[in-house]
């Protein structure tokens, strides 16, 4: 059926041209009666295929008739009904979203709250490309759209399918409700033969408050801001109601493409709007630093006035070969940052300091205070970081809050930005009370009672409980059942706390949620005699633990919630080894950090030190390690899709590089071997596959020509990775 649809679709693409010859010569009156026609076409084939269930043409035929009724719509603009059936699809519900797994990663923006941020930004990107501060560097400052991104790939010309960014990996299949949003065209003409346009999906202010009103007249819940609003009606299962919203969308970024859209950024966006997509139009190109700054100010001045949200601006390295050399880390590119708008502030009374231990056993403390409103959302709680920062003392060193420290019971200066926690900016020394004590931050871990102390450079205090601190162990058990891990429908973290300490039927680790059916027929204090269980709920969790025995290799990973390894991290690590068999001898013999398989580990692409470390001292700490293998034993993993093979030269092969490289900076050279698979070292042996020798090479090339191993200059390797 699939690739019935793509002949369709590659048969429709290649016919467009002469199709829009054919209809471009048509009178108004000839046009108007053939979108009459079409349109009682199309809605007797909507009506025999969803209300009748008797479809009375072939999905082919239906696109054919679409496509023209598309194309006269395109020509003749102002014959547009209002009625359309362009934006009224009507598609059966889906029971749950298909998955997409999208083909070029979706990524995220790292963060600049400051000035000064902006200026390292600027800087690391020249120290990256090697570039002299005379050398020219533009850059786009675009709105950050306070919306929800969406990937809409073309095939032929043709929308052929729209994802939500979901993880950046696999997103939702929302192809029908993206249909319905005019903004996004589904035909697009003269426009590579493969094209992924990425952009927001968002909503205006005007149309937010017309929604809602709307919402509230007919009883149903009305939208706590337009983002969410844009969301929800995104996400719809039936795209009719998503036809019914006011979607509007942005063009800003793309993802797999057949043919480049031109050479900078700037060039990419404006083929974008020729291509019929919308794009916004306070997007401007500035070549320093300081012009980026005064144009934030500028915008962040108008914010109110623009007829959407926006969040902060975006800026993107304009030239865009400078952007594929300068590339990505884990989860967002190096090449461009999203300066965030200074956030909503307010005062109020810091009522009392608790402490969390989380699942890693950090002592965490949270600021109890007196609740505010900040920008329409009540706040009682702030994140305090860790000791130094109550002390008023960041991670360098340095003072922070002109180093006034934060007691109980001081007015405090709450900030709010975006979806982030909020902070405590400030504190107003003129209130604070005569006989008020500087805060004693604990030195054992509230819960447990065992020591918690500071490693060497960590700013947070950990109990040393381990795994037999009850508080980390019920975090970590909630974060093993949490939505992006086990999900296990019916067991949450209320579930999580009242088993935790049941007496008879107790779960202490992860190992013990599969055993709860078995234990819970060998116990006579059963399951359903809790408050609000029955035969029928009880039996559904069962059967949901039973479904989540079958787990994907990279969610298992992450569920167990080690230290420094999130969701992006556990994907690369599974999809390297692809299975956890593999993964467990490698990880074992990894523990000797003198071994090929440390280094290998340390070679993946966004696998860090920190990572590394925290990932082998887990599976080789005894308690910890015996719990997993209680776990597993229990489940069938997955296998992961290893990744794909790279056809470059230099996949799979050890290199090391010499000397210094006139053209790119030794950060540069190594992200971009790694991206073609290479390992890269720091030392010559036996093992090594290619040594690349820049000028001034000593010791390390003198070691390679004695091993008799293949050494190549700075000019070769540009060749070989295609370049800069
Ligand atoms: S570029 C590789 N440009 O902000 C670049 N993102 O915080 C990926 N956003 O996920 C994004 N306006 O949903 C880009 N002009 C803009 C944007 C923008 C809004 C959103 C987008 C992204 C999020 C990151």
């Amino acid at each position: 059926m699939w690739a019935f649809y793509r002949l369709v679709t590659v048969v429709l693409g290649q016919g467009l041209l002469q199709e829009d010859i054919e209809l471009k010569s048509f009178s108004d009156p000839k046009a108007e009666a053939e979108l009459a026609r079409l349109f009682r076409l199309l809605r007797l084939a909507d009506i025999n295929y969803y209300q009748k269930d008797a479809p009375s043409m072939s999905d082919a035929d239906y696109d054919k008739l679409k496509k023209r009724y598309i194309l006269l719509e395109q020509l003749f603009p102002h014959l547009k009904r209002s009625d359309s059936p362009v934006t009224t699809v009507g598609a059966p519900a889906l029971e749950k979203f298909a998955k997409v797994n999208h083909s070029q990663r979706m990524l995220s923006l790292s963060n600049a709250f400051e000035s000064s941020d902006v200026v390292d930004f600027g800087d690391s990107i020249r120290r990256y490309l090697g570039l002299k501060s005379e050398t020219p560097l533009s850059f786009t400052a675009e709105p950050k759209i306070d919306g929800l991104s969406l990937s809409c790939r073309y095939e032929n010309g043709i929308l052929v399918q729209a994802a939500t960014r979901g993880d950046g990996v696999v997103g939702e299949n929302v192809t029908e409700n993206a249909k319905t949003i005019s903004d996004i065209p589904q035909y697009l003409f003269n426009s590579p033969n493969i094209l992924e346009v990425r952009g927001e999906v968002y909503i205006t202010h005007k149309d937010f408050q017309l929604l809602n009103r709307d919402q509230s007249s007919r009883g149903e819940k009305t939208f706590a801001n337009p983002r969410n609003a844009a969301a929800g009606s995104l996400r719809q299962l039936d795209p009719r109601i998503t036809a019914a919203r006011p979607l509007r969308f942005f063009a800003y970024a793309w993802g797999e493409h057949s043919e480049a859209l031109g050479k900078t950024q700037t060039e990419a966006l404006e083929k974008l709007a020729i291509l019929g997509f919308k794009t916004d139009p306070l997007t401007q190109t500035f070549e320093t630093i300081e012009a980026l700054l005064y144009h934030y100010s500028y915008i962040a001045d108008r914010r109110a006035e623009l007829p959407y949200d926006i969040d902060g601006v975006v800026y993107k390295v304009d030239n865009l070969s400078y952007q594929s050399r300068l590339g990505m880390r884990s989860t967002t590119p190096r090449w461009a940052i999203a300066h965030k708008f200074a956030a909503e502030v307010g005062w109020t009374k810091l009522e009392g300091i608790d402490i969390q231990v989380g699942r890693t056993g950090a002592l965490s403390p949270v600021a109890r205070l007196l609740p505010l409103t900040l920008g329409g959302v009540v706040v009682s709680n702030a994140t305090l970081h860790n000791e130094d920062y109550i002390k008023g003392i960041d991670s360098t060193g340095s003072l922070i809050r002109d180093g006034k420290d934060i007691r109980v019971n001081d007015w405090v200066q709450v900030y709010r930005a975006g979806d982030v926690i909020p902070k405590i900016a400030d504190v107003d020394l003129t209130k604070r009370s005569a006989d008020s004590e500087p805060y004693v931050f604990p030195d054992v871990c509230p819960e447990c009672g065992t020591s918690a102390g500071r490693e060497e450079g960590d700013a947070v205090r950990r109990c040393t409980g381990g795994i037999t601190c009850p508080a980390q162990g019920v975090e970590r058990l909630k974060h093993f059942v949490s939505r992006k891990a086990f999900d296990i429908e019916g067991i949450g973290a209320k579930q999580i706390e009242m088993f935790f300490v049941d007496e008879h039927l107790p779960i202490r680790e992860p190992a013990d949620i599969f055993t709860l059916a078995e234990r819970d027929r060998a116990n006579l204090s059963s399951f359903e005699s809790r408050d609000g269980y029955g035969e029928k709920s009880v039996a559904k969790i069962y059967a949901a633990i039973e479904e989540r025995r079958t787990i994907s290799f990279a969610k298992l990973l992450f569920s167990l919630g080690i230290r420094h390894l999130g969701e992006v991290g556990a994907k690369l690590i599974s999809s390297h080894y692809g299975n956890w068999q593999d993964f467990i001898y490698a990880i074992d013999n990894a523990s000797d950090r003198q071994s090929a398989d440390w280094e290998e580990l340390l070679a993946i692409d966004g696998v860090g030190k920190v990572m590394a470390e925290s990932l082998v001292s887990a599976f080789s700490s005894a308690p910890e390690r015996a719990a997993i293998d209680r776990l597993v034993f229990h489940l069938n993993i997955e296998d992961s899709e290893m990744q794909k093979p790279n056809n470059s030269p230099i996949n799979g092969k050890t290199i090391v590089f010499t000397g210094t490289l006139e053209r790119m900076s030794r950060v540069e050279a190594k992200a971009r071997a790694e991206v073609l698979g290479a390992k890269v070292l720091g030392s010559v042996s036996a093992k090594t596959d290619l040594v690349i020798r820049g000028s001034g090479a000593g010791s390390k090339a003198k070691k390679a020509a004695a091993l008799g191993i293949p050494m190549i200059n700075e000019d070769k390797w540009l060749v070989m990775i295609g370049g800069l």
